[in-house]
């Protein structure tokens, strides 16, 4: 049945979308257009914000007027970039790591992206929401518990939207396995493994020697603290915090070895980054159980020596994907073999890929970058909440904390914490949220 744009604004057919949003002059999902673009603040223009930076400028009807980062030739480029593809100099921040509190006075940010290092995530997220901002956040969301609960109050009091960029639930493969995980084709979900190997040991030191934010992380903290490129597509697929929720897991990582060899080979044995004692294993690995007793085994391996490797696996009551392997669905499948998975991955083809493939593969991480900015900008457009929303950032990125006091108690179970106050127990109340199906 054909829906019109009044009945659609009144019976708010695909949730909130606020009229007032509307009056603001930017294009409705029926492509109502007017003059004033989104406007969209940016707080860290290293390497990954000026990459989104241009994905963002590249989607019609948006425009950056402020962009913060402390560090001027960073700041410089990324002023520079938005003067070439859009013909206007946004405002720059960089007098302190407290500056973006002044980009976030600025009546022409209606939105902000942040792509800094993990550590100001959770409170830039915050004070954004606290200022009436839409926020769209780099992975992980934050890392304490504290900040996490923080976050997730500022959202709900402000009345602003967040969205947690995880771009690798935007895989082509990942999204279509949402859909057979939705329609059903697995029957009930119970197993997942995921896996984010990639050997970035050449990001732990500057030219200069001294320590990247990652490599002091890494010096200073074991754990997986970069879960949520393995953990987001699977919590998708089984459901987690819609009708079910992460409970405790347990955690083993290998005794550190990598990270000293690379710093012998790249600055010699007697060198001072040869002395440095790194936490962070070459692999750490992580069981989730949930409360409906799923089983989610999550490798996490920044070191060895290995091609890069992102793995992920679930397991139903009809059938599983295996992304090494394929499809198996049991009475369709040949006896004990595994199908190639191509021929269901053209079959449960997500909407987004099907309409905009060559669009999404001019962006990074295989299209993933172009759809999760895409959807960022949807929200702020629809003043909607996001598919991966406030309680998916605190549920995945709290991953890390728990990961880091089961090592240091033996391996231990460690419970996780709950961030919806109990909603997850109904499987649907996140129904107006957008869904890409
Ligand atoms: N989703 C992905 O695929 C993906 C890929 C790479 C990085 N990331 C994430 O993106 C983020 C940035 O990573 P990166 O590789 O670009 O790091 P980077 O070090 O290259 O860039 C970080 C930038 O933030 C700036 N910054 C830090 N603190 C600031 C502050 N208080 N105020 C203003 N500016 C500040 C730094 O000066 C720097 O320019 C990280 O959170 C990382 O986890 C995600």
């Amino acid at each position: 049945m054909a829906i019109s744009r009044r009945d659609f604004l009144k019976k708010g057919a695909f949730g909130a979308i606020s009229v007032a949003m509307l009056g603001n002059g930017v294009s409705d999902l029926f492509g109502q257009k007017s003059s004033s673009p989104l406007r969209f603040g940016i707080i860290g223009v290293g390497s990954r914000g000026t990459g989104l930076l241009t994905v963002l400028l590249n989607i019609p009807n948006t425009t950056v007027t402020a962009i913060c980062d402390m560090n001027k030739a960073n700041l410089d480029n990324a002023i520079k970039i938005v003067e070439k593809m859009k013909g206007t100099t946004p405002a720059g921040y960089s007098k302190d790591e407290y500056d973006y509190r002044n980009m976030l006075k600025r009546d022409d940010v209606d939105a902000v992206l942040i792509a800094t290092s993990i550590k100001w995530h959770a409170i830039m997220s915050s004070d954004a929401l606290k200022a009436n901002k839409h926020v769209g956040c780099e992975v992980p969301g934050g890392y304490t518990e504290e900040e996490l609960t923080r976050l997730i109050k500022a959202r709900e009091t402000s009345g602003r939207h967040y969205m947690l960029l995880e771009n690798y639930n935007y895989f082509r493969a990942n999204m279509a396995v949402y859909n057979m995980t939705q329609k059903g084709v697995f029957g009930e979900t119970y197993f997942a493994e995921c896996a984010y190997l990639h050997e970035t040991d050449f990001l732990n030191f500057n030219p200069d020697g001294s320590l990247t934010w990652r490599g002091e992380l890494r010096k200073n903290t074991h754990g997986n603290w970069y879960a949520t490129h393995e953990i987001g597509p699977v919590s998708k697929w089984l459901g987690i915090n819609e009708g079910d929720r992460f409970k405790y897991l347990v955690c083993m990582q290998t005794e550190p070895r990598m990270a000293h060899i690379h710093a012998v080979q790249k600055f010699g044995a007697q060198s001072e980054q040869a002395k440095i004692k790194f936490k962070t294993g070459e692999m750490i690995t992580t069981l989730i159980y949930t409360e409906m007793g799923k089983v989610i085994r999550v490798d996490f391996g920044p070191f060895s020596p290995h091609p890069q490797s992102v793995y992920y696996s679930v397991q139903g009551t009809k059938g599983g994907y295996d992304s090494r392997a394929g499809v198996y669905i049991e009475g369709v499948s040949p006896n004990e073999k595994w199908e190639d998975a191509e021929k269901y991955l053209v079959k449960y083809e997500n909407s987004y890929w099907q309409q905009e493939k060559a669009k999404a593969e001019e962006a990074g991480h295989g299209g993933s970058d172009y759809f999760v900015m895409r959807d960022f900008v949807e929200m702020v457009r629809q003043d909607r909440e996001p598919w991966i929303d406030v309680y998916d950032s605190a549920a995945w990125s709290i991953i890390y904390k728990c990961t880091q006091t089961s090592l240091e108690h033996k391996s231990a179970p460690v419970d996780i914490p709950d961030f919806t106050g109990g909603r997850w127990k109904d499987a649907s109340w996140r129904k107006d949220n957008m869904k890409p199906l």
